[in-house]
Parts: structure tokens; sequence; C-alpha cells
């Protein structure tokens, strides 16, 4: 199947490309054979992204991470509502499935059009809305007063600040109890993509434009007085120098290059 995407959808081509690069090896620490197929599948000039590498364990740890937070989730609440801001076509669904949870996907809807031919939805428990994540009647589509955790893997750093403080608002006025999940990037990685961070030959990568840096995550919380909890969360162990990645938020230097990985909860009403 062609996929032609530009701007932002395009790089979900770039997450599932570096997934299936680590999924492919004898170690892998990402088991993903949904996520392989997906990139055999797909005609699109894939090698315009660069080689696997150490980017690609990065991206397997960074899913690993999410992966974590959402189990947590299901077996805190059996039967409870993932929402994906963003997915693209992420296949977290088939590595965390415990088949109860229902998981609904947000994503626009040239993005969402691709995801549909290529991974059909699965109503009742599997379904999507072809929507910006910023038009907040995705809401609707949620059942009301269940456990809702809404995840944000790989999109708020697209978005400008006053978004993401107004969606995180959303969130926690329309969904109490219930939990966000995100990733965020390093101001000094933000400001050097306006000029173009990751390219290679063919390729360059749209700017991100909500940033963070270690020490403010704090902050979060005045998105909303009812955030009652903001967590960074470890990066899981990786193989060679990754060995040290659940520590890197103390290593200086490494800890202003790395993505972060936020959980905020929600308070009851
Ligand atoms: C870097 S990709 C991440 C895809 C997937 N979450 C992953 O980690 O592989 C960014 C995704 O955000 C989606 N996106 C961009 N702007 C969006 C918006 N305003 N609302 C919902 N999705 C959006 C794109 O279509 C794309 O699927």
């Amino acid at each position: 199947m062609k996929v032609q995407l530009t701007g932002v959808s395009e790089t979900l081509l770039w997450t599932l490309y570096h997934r299936a690069a680590e999924a492919r090896r004898d170690d892998a620490l990402l088991h993903d054979p949904k996520d392989v197929q997906l990139v055999d599948t797909i005609d699109y000039p894939f090698e315009r992204f660069g080689g696997g590498g150490s980017l690609a364990q990065w991206q397997a740890l960074r899913v690993l991470a999410f992966d974590i937070a959402v189990r947590r989730f299901m077996d805190e609440h059996p039967g409870g509502t993932v929402v994906a801001l963003g997915e693209g076509l992420e296949t977290q669904f088939w590595r965390v499935d415990d088949g109860r949870v229902r998981w609904l996907t947000v994503d626009l809807p040239e993005t969402l059009d691709v995801r549909r031919e290529l991974l059909p939805d699965d109503p009742p428990r599997r379904r999507s809305v072809a929507r910006s994540a910023l038009d907040l009647t995705w809401m609707d589509e949620v059942p009301e007063g269940e456990p809702v955790l809404v995840t944000a893997q790989g999109l708020l750093m697209y978005l400008r600040p006053p978004e993401v403080r107004g969606l995180i608002a959303a969130c926690a006025d329309r969904f109490p109890g219930g939990r966000m999940l995100f990733d965020t990037m390093p101001r000094a990685l933000a400001a050097r993509s306006l000029k173009g961070l990751m390219r290679t030959a063919d390729y360059t990568a749209p700017p991100w434009h909500w940033a963070m840096d270690a020490g403010e995550y704090p902050k979060i919380a005045t998105a909303s007085p009812k955030i009652t909890a903001v967590r960074a969360l470890p990066y899981p162990a990786g193989r060679g120098a990754f060995r040290l990645a659940p520590w890197s938020h103390r290593i200086p230097l490494v800890r202003d290059l790395r993505l972060t990985i936020i959980e905020i909860d929600f308070a009851f009403d």
C-alpha cells in the first residue's frame, strides 16, 4: 500500500520504522511483529530516515516506558479506556491488550485514513475518531464516569505551548480521577529542531514547539488546579550504553538531550 503523508503526519512513519528496526533484531528489546509487518507492507522509501542503530534502540525504550505505564493503568482499572491521541500507526494495543481494555484512537483525518486501511477498527473495544486532539469533541466518544488514561506519545511537542496547556486542562476537567501520559523534549533540542535536527540527505523532520527542561515538570500542574500529581517516568534498561537508561535523568548532558515521559493524575470531582 502506498502511503503519502507530509509534515507532522509523516513523522508517524519515522517512529514506526525505528520501532520495526529494533523489533527485527535477534536481541530486540521491543517485540512487535505487527509493526514489522506494517513496514513490510507499506510502499514508502523508509531508507530516507537513515539507519536504525541507536535511534531505534532509544525509540524502543521510549515505547517500552509508555507500555509499562499503560499496563499499570490496565491492571489498576480492568476494562478502563485508553485514549491514544496522535496514535499514527502505533501498534501498542496489540503489545499490551489484556482482552478487556477499551481503546480509542484520535488522529487527524489524513492519518486516520491510513490507519483504518492498515489497522481497521474493531468495535466495540477498539475504535477511532478522525479529529484533531485540539477539537475537544473527541471527548464525547469516551464512556462517561469510567477510568480513563489519555496518552499522547510523540504529539504534544508539535503543538504550541498554549494549546498543550489547554488540552491538559481540558482533560483534567473532563476526566475526574483520570490520568494522562505524554512525552516532552528538552528546550535545547526543540531550539535545534527549528534548524532541522532530525535530518538526513532526503528528510528533515518538522520542528518541535513545546519543550520543557528537567526540573520544570512540576510547572505542568499549573495548567489546572485539578492536577494532583506530576511524575517523570524512568526508562527501562537497554543494551550497551543504554544499560544506564533508567538513570539517564541524573546524568548531566544526557539529561538535557533526552525526551522525558510524564504521567499526571487528575483529581476526582
Ligand atoms: C510523531 S507521530 C507519533 C505517532 C505515534 N504516536 C507514535 O509514537 O508512533 C505524530 C502523530 O501526531 C498526529 N497529529 C499531529 N497533529 C495532531 C493533532 N492536532 N491532533 C491529533 N493528532 C495529531 C500525526 O498525525 C501523527 O500520527
